[in-house]
């Protein structure tokens, strides 16, 4: 989908009343992991990220803290970039939806709709979740007339506002998306969507006069723009629709939005009717991911259950925390989070595979082959692990080609694997320094090569650790680096490099807190 070798990659935008904790890393860190696998395979790349600020609820909260608004946006909104610096986050743009650029861009946008005749003046009434931001028809409510997500009391709110005529989407949107088989990843979430969709929509309404934080609308400056209708709006206006229109057509539609699966609604059966309504593109494509949960609850302001990801990863290092992220499950699937799992998982996968991989590999070329490294083997039937990376780059193309980062990473572990078993077999330490001894030393320096290229989206600090010790020049995270034809080739190793041990790339971690 899109333009071949052109990947436009989006987090949703986050609400600046959170802070950024677990589950919303979890979504962005996978995203950033997707962003730098393109670039390493030499996709012009662009990866935004940013926050959401306008509706009722900030309004509320700001208050509450008896500042204005927009100083109050100010200060939640930069929680959300330290964060994502501190995680490593590579994103190349971070909007914010109280940006002048972003005002300029909702009201040509909307004007757009008004003008091809989609919006209608109307009185709604509806129960109002204030955290969702979001009505609920009563058959939605939970139990007790309770919010569906939040499980708290929803508002009665009576209003008359601009209404977007979605309903007039159903046939043109259920028509795109037979043409878009691939759109929404993965196919249980486009089955979802198509249910919405199929289950009849009505006319939303997206203008509000009760608040003034917001945008003003273009044609009638008594209301304000409804925050989700300018939230999606962020998209665009982030790839200059309305301000640069070259910009805008290098990266439109070839968009991909990440996104969980409670905001399905909004982004694949809201947004692309927008789009239609304006006269663009929707965009090609969407990722649905599931929640990562705590004793079996998604994390939330509301629960007081949510985990600091920057201290968690101060605790057990940024790059260990990203693996656990992208690790542990798969895109599209809940998961349960729990401290002794991602000790676990750290321990077997970082300390006793790959950091031990690495160690072995550094004692034995200090000990036999004077600190210094030798070629591979020639790739061929005989030489195993040549074998096995030739399959597992392959397998990690397709992987992340089908958004299954955690599978990308499952079959890089299989030439670690297979790296050490290697090692076990022949036992080079037991060998007189020789031909047989650079031979296998070779191949697994070859294969810590290659690992460090896989690695590298995931975790860019240990993989440029383990390509310095290995004694490569430059970083495994250069655009391009994996480009067909590049340095995920057996045989890239070049002899003669120093190989440093250095203190553990992995220390052992005891699950005690
Ligand atoms: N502001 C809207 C999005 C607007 S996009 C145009 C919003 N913000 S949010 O901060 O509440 O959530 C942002 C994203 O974080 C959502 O995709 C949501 O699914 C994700 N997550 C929040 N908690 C999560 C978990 N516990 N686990 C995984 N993802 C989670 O919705």
């Amino acid at each position: 989908m899109g333009v071949p070798g052109r990947f436009f990659l989006t987090t949703p935008i986050y609400y600046v009343n959170d802070a950024p904790h677990l589950g919303t890393a979890y979504s962005t860190v996978n995203a950033d992991a997707l962003a730098r696998w393109h670039r390493l395979i030499g996709d012009d790349t662009w990866f935004l990220t940013g926050t959401d600020e306008h509706g009722l609820k900030m309004a509320r909260a700001a208050q509450e803290q008896g500042g204005s608004p927009q100083d109050w946006v100010d200060t939640m909104s930069r929680r959300y970039v330290e964060s994502w610096a501190a995680l490593k986050i590579s994103n190349d743009d971070f909007i914010r939806t109280t940006e002048a650029r972003h005002t300029s861009s909702v009201q040509q946008f909307m004007q757009a709709i008004y003008d091809n005749g989609y919006m209608h003046k109307g009185l709604y009434e509806g129960w109002y979740c204030v955290s969702c931001e979001a009505y609920y028809p009563e058959g939605d409510l939970a139990p007790g007339q309770l919010c569906p997500v939040h499980e708290r009391p929803v508002e009665w709110l009576t209003e008359e506002n601009w209404f977007f005529e979605l309903s007039r989407f159903e046939q043109p949107l259920l028509e795109w998306y037979e043409r878009h088989p691939e759109a929404i990843f993965p196919e249980s979430r486009r089955n979802e969507a198509l249910g919405i969709i199929r289950g009849g929509l009505q006319d939303i309404s997206i203008t509000r006069t009760s608040i003034d934080w917001g945008i003003p609308v273009p044609w009638d400056s008594a209301h304000v723009v409804y925050v989700w209708y300018d939230a999606l709006i962020n998209y665009i206006t982030a790839i200059g629709y309305g301000a640069d229109p070259d910009r805008f057509a290098k990266w439109w539609p070839a968009a991909h939005h990440l996104l969980g699966k409670d905001i399905i609604r909004f982004h694949c059966v809201w947004w692309p009717a927008m789009c239609l309504a304006a006269g663009i593109d929707p965009p090609a494509g969407f990722v649905v991911h599931g929640w990562l949960l705590v004793g079996g609850e998604k994390m939330s302001k509301t629960k007081l259950n949510q985990i600091d990801p920057v201290q968690l990863a101060g605790d057990i290092g940024v790059d260990a925390l990203r693996y656990h992220l992208v690790r542990e499950v798969a895109l599209g699937a809940d998961g349960d989070f729990t401290y002794e799992g991602l000790i676990a998982r750290y321990n077997s996968d970082l300390a006793n595979n790959l950091g031990n991989l690495l160690a072995r590999v550094a004692t034995v070329v200090g000990s036999k082959c004077g600190g210094s490294g030798s070629a591979p083997r020639p790739a061929g039937p005989g030489v195993r692990l040549s074998e096995v990376a030739v399959e597992v780059v392959s397998a990690c193309r397709d992987a992340w080609a089908r958004f299954a980062p955690n599978e990308a990473l499952e079959a890089t572990w299989r030439l670690v694997r297979t790296a050490n078993a290697e090692l076990e077999a022949i036992e080079p330490w037991k060998l007189p320094p020789g031909p047989a001894v650079d031979a296998v030393l070779g191949d697994a320096l070859e294969a810590l090569r290659i690992v460090a290229l896989l690695v590298s989206p995931v975790m860019p600090s240990a993989a440029g650790e383990l390509w310095s010790r290995i004694g490569l020049e430059g970083r495994p995270d250069e655009p391009g680096a994996a480009a067909d034809g590049a340095g995920l080739l057996w045989g890239g190793y070049p002899a003669g490099r120093p190989v440093t041990k250095g203190a553990p790339l992995f220390p052992r971690r005891s699950s005690e807190r």
